[in-house]
């Protein structure tokens, strides 16, 4: 199949794709379409790699309301709600309401998915049930799961045990909540044993980090000092770190040191981060994003995911990474013309290196053909218009499309 005139990524000049096989055969100016080959116009479109969710939690998704709402709108309401919704978990429940979420992320065009999966659960039902997913969908999406010890891996009876439990199992990535466990010592002790642990079962690792408004919260110099130390690098990731908005500017110029030296990688979550931040302020609040601008000015990889889709902690939640981007750039000061232009690395090529998806990820000859067309000529337009993700290709095949909305004005 041969698609013409698309623009990649922002790029200057559209080029023509040729699909073949599953992969990109050709991509260059005015392929000459081969007898018999599909052909495609695609004048004022652009493509992109899949987008890329690099962090969410498929396990809570579309449980918002159920069994009831959460009012304050508070990290620690949302934890009640999500308390009050656990005597519902089964295998089924877990299987039904992931994978909606799947399929909604796949129509917005995202085919690469990291979950974390709380596995502060005797029988860890959740993980048990998108292990089964992940392999069943392989098709259409890739799915890493990372072992999430939502109350802390020393601070929850047998924290250890259930996340090496969960490793064993198949999870992809040791996680843990160092800014929620009882203790500074169990905070530290509590990241010592997901390195060991990561070591030990070759995984990756990626830490929920101070997400919290306290300043104090020093998580992240741990994270990235091991990360470091045992040359795990760029296989670690530092999710949230909300903190680091209101540490001093004193401190955040020593940390940057040994944040560059760690090679490791940032994941914020803009529209969760903003909702749930700054709620002990009265006035001034925080936006309690992490430093995306100054993080990106050091050369230091970032991305953004959603966090939550339409569950107690983001009841607006809805898979498509547009609005986490739309957010992240206002929340972060980054509306320059060039930050909105190249704004789509946060959810593609940026995400990808979060996941390790390494050179097989891109639009590049001899890669699986996996692409999105959005009805847009640069991402700056596909952005400001909300344009629709026209088509979603996996291995050169059709697996999701949208038809643009129409709009009438009457006069
Ligand atoms: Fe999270």
């Amino acid at each position: 199949m041969l698609f013409q005139n698309l623009t990649i990524e922002n790029a200057t000049e559209p080029v023509d794709i040729r699909v073949s096989d599953g992969t990109f055969a050709a991509i260059a100016p005015k392929l000459e379409p081969q007898s018999g080959e599909e052909v495609m116009d695609c004048t004022g479109k652009m493509a992109l790699p899949p987008f890329v969710e690099s962090h969410v939690h498929l396990d809570t998704c579309m449980t918002a309301g159920i069994p009831r709402w959460n009012m304050s709108g508070t990290l620690f309401e949302g934890i009640q709600c999500w308390e009050e919704y656990k005597p519902r978990l089964t295998k089924q429940d877990v299987r039904d309401r992931v994978s909606r979420a799947i399929r909604m992320q796949a129509a917005n065009g995202i085919q690469y998915v990291r979950t974390h999966v709380d596995i502060n659960d005797p029988k860890l039902t959740a993980l048990e049930t998108i292990l089964e997913l992940r392999e069943e969908v392989r098709d259409f999406m890739d799915i890493q799961i990372v072992a999430f010890p939502q109350y802390g891996i020393l601070s929850y009876p047998k924290g250890a045990e259930l996340l090496e439990e969960a490793l064993k199992m198949g999870a992809d990535a040791a996680g843990a909540i160092p800014h929620f466990e009882f203790t500074r010592e169990y905070s530290v002790d509590s990241l010592n044993i997901c390195f060991r642990l990561a070591q030990k079962y070759g995984k990756l690792i990626d830490i929920h980090c101070d997400e919290i408004d306290d300043e104090a919260s020093r998580g992240l110099e741990t994270v990235a000092t091991r990360a470091y130390e045992t040359g795990m690098r760029d296989m670690v990731t530092a999710s949230h770190t909300t903190a680091m908005h209101s540490y001093n500017n004193a401190y955040v110029i020593r940390l940057m040191r040994i944040l560059r030296m760690s090679g490791m990688n940032f994941v914020a979550n803009p529209c969760v981060n903003i909702h749930l931040g700054g709620r002990t302020d009265t006035y001034p609040k925080r936006r309690s994003l992490t430093r995306v601008k100054e993080l990106t000015a050091e050369g230091i990889n970032v991305s953004f995911g959603s966090d939550d889709i339409f569950d107690p902690w983001n009841p607006l939640g809805n898979a498509n990474m547009r609005d986490v981007v739309f957010m992240g750039l206002y929340a972060g000061h980054m509306l320059g013309y060039d930050e909105i232009m190249n704004s789509c690395k946060f959810v593609t090529t940026n995400a990808a290196r979060t996941l390790h998806l390494g050179d097989a990820y891109g639009i590049r000859e001899g890669n699986d053909a996996n692409f999105v067309i959005l009805d847009a000529p640069n991402y700056y337009d596909a952005l400001n218009n909300n344009a629709a993700v026209l088509r979603s290709y996996r291995r050169g095949k059709l697996i999701a499309s949208t038809k643009p909305m129409e709009k009438t004005v009457l006069f």
